[in-house]
């Protein structure tokens, strides 16, 4: 029965994972280096509005706490990350926005992930780089053991997400920015 479940889980991964190679011949995908935080500051600051966005102490705290949970979309061409996808570990499995404020809540070997953040620079968008850094995390959280992946968005991304393999779980807990939050998830492994 478990088995079953992987194979169709597996099957669904491969339809969905576009193994896309006119992208991974253009972007490096790997965890994030200690002196690229700075461009992931400027890069959260240009994605997202100042209510929404993680601050330059949190975002660091997170890459100094967390690096391999951290992927990035490095451009060949220029060596500067393109886009990137982040998260903390955590047994716990429901949002609260402690996770975007506090880095030490982060627990190594947690079963679950929370995703924190998925940029794209303006220049590099709707070419599927979203899709593949999505992808590409999933594939790496599911050899690491992790049980599912958790994130809030506004209304406005839950199809996005939906598309990558999420359920919408409802409104969440988070009052983030001051904004209302879906909360969705996606089981990695059974
Ligand atoms: C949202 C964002 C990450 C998408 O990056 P991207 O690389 O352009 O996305 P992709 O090209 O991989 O697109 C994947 C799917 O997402 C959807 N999508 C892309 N941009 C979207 C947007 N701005 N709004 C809603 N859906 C979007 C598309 O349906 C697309 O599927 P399709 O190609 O089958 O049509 C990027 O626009 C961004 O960084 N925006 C600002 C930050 C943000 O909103 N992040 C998400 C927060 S929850």
């Amino acid at each position: 029965m478990e088995k079953k479940m992987r194979e169709q889980e597996g099957k669904m991964l491969q339809n969905y994972h576009r193994a896309d190679t006119d992208l991974t011949e253009r972007f490096e995908f790997r965890s994030i280096h200690q002196d690229e935080a700075n461009q992931a500051v400027l890069i959260e600051q240009i994605c997202f509005p100042p209510n929404e966005a993680c601050s330059e102490k949190n975002m660091k705290d997170r890459i100094a706490m967390a690096p391999d949970l951290f992927l990035v979309a490095v451009d060949k061409k220029t060596g500067k990350i393109a886009g990137f996808l982040n998260g903390l570990a955590t047994d716990e499995c429901a949002f609260r926005d402690e996770f975007f404020t506090n880095a030490k809540i982060h627990i190594p070997d947690g079963k679950n992930i929370m995703l924190l953040g998925l940029d794209v620079l303006p220049e590099y968008r709707r070419q599927g780089l979203a899709g593949e850094l999505m992808s590409q995390y999933i594939i790496r959280e599911r050899d690491n053991n992790r049980r599912m992946l958790i994130l809030t968005c506004l209304q406005s991304k839950v199809d996005m997400y939906k598309k990558m393999g999420f359920s919408d779980e409802g409104i969440s807990d988070s009052s983030w920015g001051g904004e209302e939050w879906h909360e969705m998830s996606r089981v990695i492994n059974v």
